[in-house]
């Protein structure tokens, strides 16, 4: 009898521990649900892509990534064709800032110095030095990202006057 006096009060421990182990677990679930779905801070300030041209020089290509996106941002050299439909001015100087999303199927397009072409190896895609396409299946430019000039700064993800004027254009 009191051996089972004693099992029965150790089975009620042991329901009692696991009911409180399980409770425990309930909220740590919850609070990591909860972390998963409230948004990073760092995700929303990631929203906005600031980057300072000041020392990029004529000719060069530089890759950022912009949302999750890469963006090709081309300092334009002199004798470089002009778009004045497409071309960032920032401090008298022309730029291409596209997204480097081909706009056919969604591959990588690749810059080419030599040919001053961006070229997609997917399917053939070939796009001009300001990101618009001119043979194979793409059927539109590279998109331009919204931004925003500061200075020597090209702000991604703010819609400032010359991006409207641009897309104005279109
Ligand atoms: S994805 Fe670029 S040409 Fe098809």
């Amino acid at each position: 009898m009191e051996y089972n006096a004693k099992r029965r009060g150790f089975i009620k421990g042991a329901g009692a521990a696991f009911g409180v182990a399980a409770a425990v677990g309930g909220v740590v679930a919850l609070y990591g649900m909860k972390r998963t779905w409230d948004p990073l801070p760092s995700v929303v300030a990631a929203g906005v892509t600031e980057v300072d041209l000041s020392e990029l020089r004529a000719g060069e290509l530089i890759r950022v990534v912009f949302r999750k996106k890469p963006v090709y941002i081309l300092k334009k050299g002199e004798g470089t064709p002009t778009n004045e439909k497409r071309d960032i001015i920032i401090n008298g100087e022309a730029y291409t800032v596209v997204v480097a999303i081909c706009t056919h199927l969604g591959c990588i397009p690749a810059w080419n110095s030599n040919t001053q072409q961006f070229k997609c190896a997917c399917h053939g895609g070939e796009f001009d030095v300001s990101g618009v396409n001119t043979f194979g299946p793409p059927k539109r430019p590279l998109d331009i990202p919204p931004f925003r000039i500061d200075g020597a700064r090209l702000v991604l993800g703010e819609e400032g006057e010359e991006y409207k004027r641009l897309a104005s254009l279109d």
